[in-house]
């Protein structure tokens, strides 16, 4: 997806020059593409419908003040997503389009509005609009020959859609033949295919039994059972359908729009018995409120009302704009809303440490749906809208996102009442819990982290399943499945446990060889792997502790600049003692060790929970310093700092050579630094070098001092 205009999206339209409009649209363009690929063809989507609909709205807003740069591939000029493969094609004979939205009641009225204005009638002169719930299903165009159903297809682009024709004609309530006098030879019937809520519930629930996919949201589920390519799979899936509009025809059987579906209605085909004629301005909003208070008993999901002029040759007069018809528009009902009171606020610590507030709030129906549960987001957002145990809070819950707290009642803040302080220390371990500084941006981490992985009951069995991984301990026989079995029996719970198995299921009745999936000879070899592995090469115990940040590669880095592990720890603890020492001094010093890195070890470090559990390992298992042959180079255990430019080498060669040979590079000169090599255009470092004494190098004598 394009980043391009990177923080744009908070510029007002109104502020946008010329250049910032161009690349927002191109922007808006890219985002829209891809959640209309979502939507359509994956029936996946990522963000909610009122998300997707701001997107769209910015792009008209901007398009509308710059007419001159809407794109070519512009979302205002395209319905839908192109067709999925695997089925046939059909091309629309009139295209299928979509609908203009108005979100609230003063853009109702400016709709009536533009239409009297365009057809030039007054404003006593009589005009008369259909009103429907606007159901959230996928649109299907159905093509009937002579009363016969012949062929069904989806919306796709608007152009051409995807031919489902037999899993259309396993849908019960899609007639295979119409009934009726006034049939026209051949008929495009346009509406809507759904699942209702108690159906999309059964269906789920057997689904989950059988171990298959559950669906988010009815709409999805309608949109998965149809697009089966086993059209068998589509007949077992309560499917419904409302007929609501037409394509290409030979004739019609009135004149108006409710004449023609009220015909539909006669010819056996399913349309929605709560449209409704009105005649104002009032009565389509009156009508509105209306459907939203019955919104949640009618069994289906719908996200608003259309209005559609019920004159069919003022239709014609108004014509198209763009991708939508003039004649008609979809009102939309607001997120749904409800107030509650803010009972607790619950820290939840997620695998990878994350601390995540959520609201414990007393039940409430939102939308027909009881919420006691909401997200609060992070620790910013609470401050922000300074939310506090107590409060009572506005809820909203829009389409399928988790429900979230939008704002807080203030007339109804109890007395006393204190801003909540968000722990500094993690919920389920005790240990302190912090956020990163990103030192590029300035700006910290809106995640709060547990520093404590070792200990955290809520990270240890991801830690345990990176301690044993491949690339760390590598313990044959040990993979993930064995290491959540141990732990959900209580036999293995931080890494130590893993060196103390074998003497503990010595001395245990229940032994592992008698367990399920187990034998004498499997469990052996299992102690055998363990009892291998007591030796480790530093790098990989140091990678295997899981310290947030430190990778393979930093692993080796420290790994070789410390030599052991003594050293290595003692250093890490002295690091962590004040803001300012020596020894985080080296460690910011070393190349490859930036400050996100060097401040993640120095937090682990600080954690006394996570040198328990080191202590513990060591008491279990020896790491082995880096290299052997290091010890024989003359640069073994000497700090260099490469500067200028290098001729014969490359920076990254020269020092992947030094360390290769046990030398330790280091970035910066300080009075540690045993050599400093100097190539062309050598700068401030050279100059400190000098004045601290230290051996300067041109890049031939250090070449002849690593070749002894
Ligand atoms: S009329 C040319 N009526 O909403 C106008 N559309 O956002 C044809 N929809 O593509 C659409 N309920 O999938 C119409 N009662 C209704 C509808 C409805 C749902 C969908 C339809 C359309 C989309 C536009």
């Amino acid at each position: 997806m394009s980043k391009k205009g990177g923080g744009l999206a908070e510029v007002a339209v109104e502020a946008l020059d010329e250049e910032q409009a161009r690349a927002e649209l191109e922007r808006l363009a890219g985002e829209i593409a891809h959640h209309d690929a979502l939507y359509y063809r994956s029936d996946a989507p990522e963000v909610s419908d009122a998300v997707y609909d701001l997107m769209r709205q910015r792009n008209e807003a901007i398009e509308a003040r710059f007419p001159d740069l809407v794109r070519p591939d512009s979302p205002s000029k395209k319905v839908g997503a192109a067709p999925v493969e695997g089925f046939g094609k059909v091309r629309h004979r009139v295209p299928m389009l979509s609908l203009g939205n108005a979100f609230d009641d003063e853009a109702v009225k400016e709709f009536v509005e533009r239409i009297r204005r365009f057809l030039g009638l007054g404003e006593t002169d009589p005009l008369a609009f259909t009103a429907e719930p606007k159901i959230d299903g996928l649109s299907i165009s159905l093509r009937y020959e002579n009363g016969k159903f012949v062929e069904a297809a989806t919306r796709g682009d608007g152009s051409e859609g995807e031919n489902v024709t037999k899993n259309i004609a396993t849908v019960r309530e899609i007639p295979k033949a119409l009934k009726g006098k006034d049939l026209p030879g051949s008929i495009d019937i346009r509406g809507e295919i759904f699942m209702g809520h108690s159906d999309f519930q059964k269906l789920n629930a057997e689904q989950a039994a059988a171990g298959g996919k559950v669906f988010a949201n009815p709409r999805n589920a309608a949109a998965g059972s149809l697009r089966q390519l086993d059209a068998s799979i589509t007949a077992r899936r309560p499917l419904r359908f409302f007929a609501y509009a037409w394509g290409a025809a030979d004739s019609l059987p009135a004149e108006t729009q409710s004449g023609v579906i009220e015909a539909f209605h006669r010819w056996g085909l399913p349309t929605n018995p709560e449209m409704k004629v009105c005649s104002s301005v009032e009565d389509l909003i009156a009508y509105h409120a209306e459907i939203e208070t019955k919104r949640t008993t009618l069994g289906y999901d719908i996200d608003g009302i259309v209005y559609k002029v019920d004159r069919l040759d003022l239709q014609e007069r108004l014509g198209y704009v763009s991708r939508a018809p003039r004649w008609a528009i979809a009102h939309k009902f607001a997120a749904e809303r409800a107030t509650t009171i803010l009972n607790d606020i619950e820290i939840q610590v997620g695998r990878t440490g994350a601390l995540t507030p959520v609201a414990k709030l007393e039940p409430v129906t939102v939308g027909g749906v009881v919420v006691s549960n909401a997200t609060l987001h992070n620790e910013d957002e609470i401050a922000r809208k300074d939310i506090r145990i107590g409060d009572t809070v506005v809820v909203q819950r829009a389409g399928d996102v988790i429900p979230q707290v939008v704002s807080v009642v203030l007339e109804k803040r109890p007395k006393g009442s204190e801003p909540f302080k968000f722990p500094e220390v993690c919920p389920a371990c005790g240990s302190h819990a912090v956020r990163e500084l990103d030192e590029k941006t300035g700006k910290t981490d809106a995640v709060r982290r547990c520093t404590g992985g070792l200990i955290c009951p809520a990270q240890r069995v991801e830690r345990l399943k990176h301690f044993v991984s491949r690339t760390a301990f590598d313990i044959d026989g040990l993979g993930d499945k064995s290491v959540q079995a141990f732990y959900d029996e209580g036999l293995i719970e931080t890494p130590p446990d893993i060196f103390t198995l074998k003497e503990r299921d010595a001395a245990s009745e229940t032994k592992l060889k008698d367990k399920e999936g187990w034998g004498a000879q499997s469990a052996r070899k299992l102690f055998n792997s363990i009892d291998a592995r007591r030796e480790i090469p530093l790098d990989r115990f140091i990678y295997a502790l899981g310290i947030r940040h430190v990778g393979e590669t930093t692993a080796k880095v420290l790994a070789r600049s410390y030599g052991d592990i003594a050293t290595f720890k003692s250093s890490m603890i002295a690091a962590g003692e004040s803001k300012e020492n020596e020894a985080l001094a080296e460690l910011n010093n070393i190349d490859g060790i930036g400050g996100i890195v060097s401040a993640a070890i120095v937090e682990f470090f600080a954690e006394p929970h996570n040198v328990g559990v080191v202590d513990k390992l060591l008491a279990e298992v020896r790491p082995a310093a880096l290299e052997a042959v290091a010890a024989a180079s003359p640069v073994s255990g000497k700090t260099v700092v490469f500067t200028g430019t290098l001729e014969k080498k490359s920076r990254g060669e020269a020092k992947a050579q030094a360390e290769r040979l046990g030398a330790k590079v280091a970035g910066s000169v300080s009075k540690k630094t045993d050599y400093v090599v100097a190539g062309a255009d050598a700068g401030s470092k050279l100059t400190k070098a000098r004045d601290l004494g230290v051996s300067v190098l041109t890049e031939d004598e250090w070449e002849a001092l690593i070749s002894g």
